[in-house]
């Protein structure tokens, strides 16, 4: 598998998972053994499903307050807010209940709370040397996998860019995964979110940084949303595929925390940034043209990935195999009624070039298993996916 006798790795994801239909009833106990005074933090969509209004009735008199002004890409400005509007409350205790962004802008605020000054002072890795505030996450998407990660992206307005914080003292306490959560969905956000998630398995898998650790939820993790995100798409009420989804998701961010990702994560940072195209979206069209780049460097691992998304590999070569994977991922993507091409995402043409240069900038490209920073490159890999073909 590519490992040698003298190669080491850590592997570290320490958050308490809750599990199944009904276990938000669970929420609580999580925040009383956490602190006294707990600010939700949500967004307007969740609000408009009166789910916000559960969790707020569930908390009860330990509930702080609720800031819930988060655009779908979170900014800089709004987690400094959110952190003014916790102190103002006196918060000890922070509680998300949202999709990546919410999760991200909680983050954000759990660093301030405990730390002081603006999230632009805490931009890097590994900054910290303490435990931050505590943070419980009821995620309602099933793809980011923050619930369960070291990151936090945030939008900076000012740069035209994503920022990102890496943080082991900051991944939240607790993530309690209650299918019913995502039971309002749509499907198109669905179908989304669960390519965001099968891109941080299959660039997880292909990672410079990849362990034995991660391989296994990678894997699995391929296996799950392969099976149940279709099934999900459909049918937005099947608690099983809902379920599913969302353990592929947690354990793709684990598998990510751990092993990062790559070229396909860069350049959707990108596109989010110039263009606005939404995280998994961008993901989903580019994986396909991202694995076809990466093909010949890690055949091996791509014969793998055919073999968890069902193809029968047994007689084909690695590269044959590879390929037949990566045919099964853009029939995938067909499946679930996404758009194929970057053009059909609204994405203009002539951004591009503009996201070639900045793709090669994002930290994400280090991880990717070839080389690649020349913009020329990624530009080449941004047109097959804006025209489509291969
Ligand atoms: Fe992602």
């Amino acid at each position: 598998m590519g490992y040698e006798a003298d190669w080491t790795f850590n592997y570290f994801g320490p958050t308490k998972v809750i599990f199944g239909v009904g276990m938000i009833s669970d929420l609580p106990l999580e925040v009383g053994s956490l602190g006294k005074k707990a600010l939700l933090v949500t967004d307007p969509g969740i609000i408009a499903t009166g789910m916000a209004d559960q969790v707020e009735a569930m908390l009860g008199g330990s509930l702080a307050g609720v800031y819930s002004d988060i655009p779908q890409d979170t900014g800089i400005d709004i987690v400094d807010q959110g952190a003014e509007y916790a102190r103002s409350v006196d918060a000890d205790v922070v509680v998300s209940l949202g999709g990546g962004s919410a999760i991200d802008t909680a983050k954000g605020i759990c660093i301030l709370l405990t730390e002081g000054g603006n999230l632009k002072d805490y931009q890097g890795m590994q900054l910290l040397t303490r435990p931050q505030t505590p943070h419980v996450v009821i995620p309602t998407t099933a793809g980011t996998g923050s619930e369960v990660t070291i990151f936090s992206v945030v939008l900076d307005k000012e740069q035209g860019q994503k920022i990102f914080l890496f943080e082991n003292y900051n991944i939240p306490r607790v993530a309690i995964l209650d299918p019913k959560m995502t039971e309002k969905l749509p499907p198109g956000l669905t179908a989304s979110t669960g390519m965001d998630a099968m891109t941080h398995a299959v660039e997880a898998y292909v990672s410079q940084q990849r362990n034995p650790i991660s391989d296994g939820m990678a894997l699995h993790a391929i296996r799950l949303i392969n099976t149940y995100l279709p099934q999900a798409v459909e049918d937005g009420s099947d608690m099983v595929a809902r379920g599913q989804m969302q353990i592929a998701a947690l354990i793709a961010g684990w598998a990510f925390s751990n092993a990062m990702v790559g070229m396909v994560h860069a350049m959707a940072h990108s596109l989010g940034a110039v263009c606005r195209t939404p995280h998994g979206l961008a993901n989903g069209i580019l994986l396909p043209h991202g694995m076809r780049y990466n093909l010949e460097e890690i055949p091996d691992r791509m014969a793998d990935i055919a073999d968890a998304l069902g193809v029968e590999t047994r007689n084909m070569s690695p590269v044959t195999a590879g390929e037949a994977g990566i045919t099964e991922v853009e029939a995938l993507v067909k499946r679930i009624g996404m758009p194929t091409t970057l053009k059909d995402a609204g994405v203009k043409e002539s951004k591009l070039e503009q996201c070639s240069e900045l793709a090669v900038t994002d930290g994400a490209i280090v991880y990717n298993p070839r080389f690649v920073m020349d913009p020329e490159e990624v530009l080449e890999v941004y047109r097959k996916a804006y025209f489509g073909g291969d």
